[in-house]
């Protein structure tokens, strides 16, 4: 009898108009570690507009910029434990996923310009690593592009013995570890939240970042000299756990993903861009002295750091580095 009231009370609040319980909405934490004010924080914003709005409301994406959630490492973890939904990590920290092939993206000096790295991700290349990412229960959805690599210490890096002794903060990958150790450094892996203040008391010497990382995280400020080396090239794949994607219903999944692509244009589009700014901007703070590399000095550098590509082989495997080859028509040993 009781529970008979209870079901017509149900049955009642729900006929009434108005009064239908409304349905909570998919939450999607999106965890990074960069400012709002770059490409990927930008992206990261895009994405939470376009995907609120497809859906109708269905979907709620809440952004965490900044490391304001959790840090590089943590944030690998909790998408793996499936208390975050989103990441945009660089590709360089992606051993933890037990996929270190990313890390040959990572090789110094291999994309001649932009259009190369684009043809890279958007191709075989791009493809085959996302399909290594599946089988460790990873979805990657996108490529996100933020520039090329700048270098830094408190005493110019010109010449390849400059950097003789100092101890460089690195963000993960073991082939930028390569190419550091070759050029006589001491290479450390340090979570990016952390980089500001080693770099201020010496924890420290030196850092490789992209303009717009150099801008907003104010490492300019603790750096005397920064070289426009460009010298290797940072991007971002956009993950989801594959469990938590594949359970989503599926016109919302469809309406994510639009939302995604639209994101991923935007986001590449602006990147060059933003990152040509910052470094404008930095300039024209003036709190640090920018070099740049002669083609003289620019050779010496890749000649130094060259051995890495045969040391790659060991860390990256020949399949990836076979593949680089054949697309970018270029020789990874
Ligand atoms: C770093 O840790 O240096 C960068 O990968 C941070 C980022 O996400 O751009």
């Amino acid at each position: 009898m009781r529970r008979w009231i209870l079901s017509a009370a149900v049955a009642v609040v729900l006929a009434v108009p108005g009064v239908a319980l409304a349905q909570s909405p998919i939450v999607i934490k999106f965890s990074h570690v960069v400012a709002n004010d770059t490409p990927k924080g930008k992206g990261a914003l895009k994405f939470k507009e376009l995907a609120e709005k497809y859906t109708d409301g269905k979907v709620k994406v809440e952004v965490y910029p900044n490391s304001s959630l959790f840090k590089d490492k943590e944030e690998i973890e909790a998408l793996q434990l499936g208390s975050v939904q989103m990441l945009a990590p660089s590709t360089a920290k992606f051993a933890p996923l037990g996929v270190k092939e990313f890390e040959a993206l990572d090789l110094p000096w291999l994309f001649a310009d932009e259009a190369t790295y684009t043809k890279a991700v958007k191709g075989e290349i791009g493809k085959w690593l996302f399909n290594k990412l599946e089988a460790k229960g990873i979805l990657g959805l996108a490529y996100w592009d933020n520039g090329f690599h700048m270098v830094s210490s408190n005493r110019p890096l010109v010449n390849p013995p400059d950097f003789q002794g100092l101890k460089m903060r690195i963000s993960g990958s073991k082939i930028a570890d390569q190419y550091f150790r070759v050029l006589g450094t001491i290479p450390q892996i340090m979570a990016f939240s952390e980089v500001y203040q080693a770099l201020q008391t010496g924890v420290v010497d030196g850092c490789e970042n992209t303009p717009s990382n150099y801008l907003t995280q104010k490492f300019d400020e603790v750096q005397k000299h920064i070289t426009v080396s460009y010298h290797a090239h940072l991007q971002y794949a956009v993950i989801v756990n594959s469990q938590f994607w594949s359970g989503l219903p599926a016109d919302i999944r469809t309406q994510l993903n639009k939302a995604m692509d639209e994101a991923t244009d935007y986001t590449n589009s602006i990147a060059v861009k933003e990152n040509e700014d910052a470094l404008a901007e930095l300039k024209q703070k003036g709190k640090t002295t920018l070099h740049y590399l002669t083609p003289e000095q620019r050779k010496a550098w890749q000649q130094a750091m060259a051995p890495t590509y045969q040391w790659s082989k060991g860390r990256v495997g020949q399949e990836v580095l076979d593949l680089i080859s054949k697309n970018l028509d270029i020789k990874t040993n």
